[in-house]
């Protein structure tokens, strides 16, 4: 038996054992493609009675020599093999899966109909000809094309950690998203936390069983293989806290920088090889996203202050300068790994609300003033409370999604009068509708409550 699409519970399956223990992530959805995350791993299910490792924080402890991180809680060993996608426009080839990415592959899935719901299966198999596995099934939404002019829904999410998840099968906001129906998520950053969780991840291994006990809890198979995402990185989920390309000295070492990145596309599906992760994403005529890679071209955060220093480098701000002036959708959503507007804490200095970053920050808010007449919203994660905020020198509106669970809220510097429409230690999502006329941003509690709604209108 495949896994059904209305089932809850993650099982093996009959007469042969689903090898897919770490569920699907869909992504990079156009109006006719898809990119579908798969991995082969030796078991059905988790290692759900492993060690447990929660410290978090300070207390996060490293791995000891004689410690195997297979056996920890979560774990799901990767099984070498063969997979592909049958979906209801046919079936790509089967795929060899290997120890060399982690037996994970990103397969392309193309000619799909527009704004459709499509199903897929992916089948495995150990050997290329050998009996195929029980299979994982699954649905989820292309976009609509450029002229299209339906609605469109999406969920912003951000800054899941392991420890703090709030119920023991994973987070809620994962089941409240997937009963909502968003066209699509938005997974902006710290899907998981190398460095400030045990174990620390100082190698490949145990950087993978991050992403294996996280993506393997049974609330996030059963969203994702229901609803396709944009996976965005951040410095937790690349390499360590606040984390740049030049940074030396991180608590990872010796995990470095550019294993992060490779890492990174291993885990999510990605732009294509030798494309940069920053990217746009056309959903009609009303919405266009543009999600920024806040990591891979910073500056150092210690580096002074003044025109020389960028979040984003040269050639990824022209992009984004030059792609937002040229969009013709109605609403243009920046979705940031982390705040333009904040504010943030004084003492953080990683980001475009900090004064480390001041003069770029500027220049970009500035860009926005004399070139939009407030249709370009930011979005974003890294923050760990929800907030909508709005910028007295350019009018840009802020959103910030807030932390997967209560558990992990916290950190803010607390509600500021002159910058805060609303503000809220929680944890939740943030949802978007966008049509011709109106753009509704709301943020959610982790039961998918609203807890603050705010629509901009436009004269269609
Ligand atoms: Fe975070």
């Amino acid at each position: 038996m495949a896994l059904g699409l209305g089932g809850s519970v993650y099982a093996a399956a009959t007469p042969g054992e689903t090898h897919q223990a770490t569920g699907c992530k869909i992504g990079e959805m156009t109006a006719e493609s898809a990119v579908i995350w798969a991995r082969r791993t030796a078991a059905s299910a988790r290692l759900s009675n492993g060690i447990v490792r929660r410290g978090q924080g300070r207390a996060a402890k490293y791995l000891k020599p004689e410690e195997n991180v297979e056996l920890l809680e979560g774990a799901s060993k990767g099984a070498a093999g063969w997979m592909r996608v049958v979906h209801d426009k046919g079936s790509t080839k089967w795929v060899e899966v290997s120890d060399q990415a982690d037996f994970a592959a990103s397969i392309p899935v193309a000619g799909l109909r527009a704004a459709t719901q499509h199903k897929f299966t992916i089948e495995t198999k150990a050997t290329r000809n050998g009996r195929v596995d029980g299979e994982l099934t699954g649905t989820f939404k292309t976009l609509p094309r450029e002229q299209s002019s339906v609605p469109v829904r999406a969920a912003l999410l951000s800054c899941q950690m392991y420890c703090h998840m709030d119920r023991a099968d994973g987070f809620h906001i994962y089941e409240s998203i997937g009963k909502w129906k968003p066209d699509f998520l938005l997974s902006c950053g710290d899907n998981v936390y190398y460095d400030s969780e045990d174990p620390v991840a100082t190698s490949e291994a145990i950087a993978r069983y991050h992403w294996q006990r996280m993506y393997s809890l049974p609330t996030l198979v059963e969203c994702l293989r229901g609803t396709g995402g944009y996976w965005q990185k951040d410095d937790h989920d690349l390499l360590s806290d606040d984390a740049w390309p030049s940074m030396k000295d991180s608590k990872v070492k010796p995990l470095t920088f550019a294993q992060g990145q490779r890492l990174f596309r291993e885990q999510a599906p990605s732009p294509a090889a030798g494309k940069p992760m920053y990217r746009t994403v056309r959903a009609g005529a009303n919405l266009e996203l543009w999600l920024p890679d806040s990591r891979d071209y910073r500056s150092a955060n210690t580096d002074a202050d003044g025109p020389g220093k960028s979040i984003w480098g040269a050639e990824q701000k022209a992009w984004l300068m030059k792609a937002l002036r040229a969009s013709t959708a109605r609403w243009k959503i920046l979705v940031n790994p982390n705040p333009i507007v904040g504010p943030d804490r004084a003492n953080k200095k990683d980001n475009h609300s900090n004064a480390s970053y001041a003069h770029e920050s500027l220049e970009f808010r500035n860009f926005l003033k004399a070139n939009f007449d407030g249709n370009v919203v930011s979005i974003c994660g890294d923050r760990h409370w929800q907030y909508h905020s709005v910028d007295p020198h350019s009018g840009l509106h802020e959103f910030g999604c807030g932390a997967a669970s209560d558990e992990h809220a916290g950190g803010t510097p607390g509600l500021n009068k002159d910058l805060h429409r609303f503000h809220r230690v929680k944890g939740g999502y943030l949802s978007i509708d966008a049509d011709a006329s109106t753009l509704r941003l709301q943020h959610r509690d982790v039961r998918g409550e609203v807890v603050h709604s705010r629509s901009f209108e436009r004269k269609v």
